[in-house]
């Protein structure tokens, strides 16, 4: 198997003293699309955040490319190529859509770039972010962070409220995105049915420890696991 995009070697990291992660070992390959699931306050958000710099690490070690990453500032990491979609979709209120994507400009990225993929930002280019409804700020969010150009893009509960409509939107964005082929997704998913659908692996967190890995093809085959991990069938797969 080739070097690893991501390795995470004993990962233990919370927030103070407060250990959520515990022993944490994962590592992610390029190219890969990896879901993470799990009950609520299982630890996925710190997991990501984690990788992202922005928790207290503990213990372990962390490389991108076989180089570690653990002293590294986030905003350092964000330049190698981590981008994290935050669950609280954090994007500038006070600006336009258009400042927010262009705050996020990196590299030889556009704002016509943007545009593209979320026609409905270029109509609210002018519109304020508080302005803008929950799933055109999940698309500012996301557009944010892709304009960023991320090798590894990290999705925290991107559909969470949104429309029917909005969430096949954005799945079919993520899913053109991971068949270009230059980016390796994370996505963490309440909704197992779709994560496990667009993944090729599933990681089942359960008190900020790995409780289950394997392919999409094995966790379909063994319905029980998503039963006794995350309490949900997999009706939909
Ligand atoms: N800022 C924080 N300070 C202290 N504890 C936190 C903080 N954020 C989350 N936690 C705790 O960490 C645990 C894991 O939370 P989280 O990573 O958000 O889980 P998930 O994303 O799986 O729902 C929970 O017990 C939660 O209460
Ligand atoms: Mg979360």
């Amino acid at each position: 198997m080739t070097e690893p995009l991501l390795r995470l070697r004993n990962i233990r990291a919370g927030y103070g003293r407060t250990q959520i992660v515990n022993d944490i070992s994962l590592d992610i390959q390029q190219g890969e699309r990896l879901a993470l699931i799990g009950r609520n306050g299982m630890g996925k958000t710190t997991l990501l955040a984690t990788i992202m710099g922005l928790t207290q690490l503990h213990s372990g070690k962390m490389e991108w490319c076989s180089q570690s990453i653990l002293d590294m500032p986030t905003h350092r990491r964000a330049a190698l190529g981590l981008g994290l979609v935050p669950q609280t979709r954090d994007i500038f209120k006070s600006l336009s859509v258009e400042e927010n994507i262009i705050a996020g400009l990196r590299g030889d990225a556009t704002l016509e770039e943007a545009y593209a993929l979320f026609p409905r930002l270029k109509e609210r280019r002018k519109n304020g972010g508080g302005q803008l409804s929950g799933g055109e700020q999940q698309m500012l969010s996301i557009a944010r962070t892709l304009m960023g150009r991320p090798k590894l893009l990290m999705l925290d509960e991107p559909l969470e409220g949104l429309a029917p409509t909005i969430c096949d939107m954005l799945m079919g964005v993520f899913e053109g995105l991971a068949k270009a082929g230059a980016t390796t997704i994370i996505l963490v998913e309440q909704h197992a049915d779709l994560a496990v659908g667009f993944a090729d692996r599933v990681v089942i967190l359960d008190t900020g420890m790995i409780a289950y890995q394997g392919t999409t093809a094995s966790i379909k085959a063994d319905h029980t696991i998503l039963d006794r991990l995350v309490g949900v069938g997999l009706a939909e797969v």
